[in-house]
């Protein structure tokens, strides 16, 4: 595993030469967008990349952008793996180990989630101040010592420094903010009314089908790690939405988000 890590980064470095991302980032669905503001100076689709996942979903595009955001050297995943999608969970994380080993020394995380937190509206921000995982743990199996511990720490999943600067840089921007616990399932279903109302009694503010595989494996080697939630539904509301206001909504959260990462980069020690 780790020497097929390692070939793959070799393999990315053979055509980003001595560009070293300081900052990684994931972009979840429909925060794409994000993209469009990075000076990009290579990208690589995930299909030509040896050692990546194989998409086996028709039409699916993912792509890793290397480029500069506030003049900060960053690699952003456009596009993630997904348990749901048949991948084992050391397909899901490989990207994240791969970017260790290009160098980041930040990840930030991005998805779009359900609100079960009922003062949430569609369109929020939630900033992940922690995680309850429901989905298989990406680090069973023997224990690549080189990487991190056997038994890793979750104190302080969430850097507590990274979310204190997203809120004061939230409050010089005017966004406003939410702040609550990710509840990761596996997903492809969206929850039944009484598992929304089950995550909401052991603590979750939002519930979705990513994130939690990368975080894990980004904090087994002791990455710090930034996360946003873009509440695009509310899982407890009788209301059913009107697909395209959530659609707008999520756009606009998405710019919002895209606002937020940009300045924290900006502003990263
Ligand atoms: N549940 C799980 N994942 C999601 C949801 C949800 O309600 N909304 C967007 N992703």
């Amino acid at each position: 595993m780790l020497e097929e890590i390692k070939r793959t980064a070799a393999f990315i470095k053979e055509h980003t030469g001595d560009f070293a991302p300081e900052v990684g980032i994931v972009l979840g669905t429909g925060l794409g967008g994000f993209a469009d503001g990075i000076e990009t100076l290579y990208t690589l689709e995930y299909k030509n990349i040896p050692g990546f996942p194989v998409s086996t979903v028709e039409g699916h595009k993912g792509r890793l952008i290397f480029g500069r955001v506030a003049g900060r050297k960053v690699v952003a995943m456009q596009g993630r793996f997904h348990y749901y999608e048949g991948y084992t969970m050391q397909q899901v994380t490989f990207p994240i180990r791969v970017m260790q080993q290009l160098g980041i020394r930040y990840l930030f995380v991005s998805n779009a989630s359900g609100g079960i937190n009922t003062s949430f509206r569609v369109g929020d921000l939630m900033v992940i101040t922690d995680h309850i995982n429901l989905m298989p743990n990406p680090l069973i199996g023997r224990n690549i010592a080189e990487l991190g511990p056997r038994f890793p720490d979750m104190h302080n999943c969430y850097d507590k420094e990274l979310i204190a600067a997203a809120t004061r840089i939230a409050e010089e921007e005017g966004i406003k903010l939410q702040y609550g616990v990710y509840v990761g399932g596996t997903g492809p279903t969206f929850e039944t009314q009484a598992e929304y109302r089950y995550f909401k009694a052991i603590g979750g503010d939002a519930a979705g089908m990513s994130t939690v595989p990368e975080v894990i494996v980004a904090r087994h080697m002791s990455i710090p790690v930034f996360g946003v939630s873009v509440i695009t539904n509310c899982g407890l509301s009788d209301e059913v939405g009107d697909h395209e206001d959530v659609q707008r909504q999520g756009k606009k959260a998405g710019v919002k988000m895209e606002q937020l990462f940009k300045r924290m980069i900006e502003n990263l020690k």
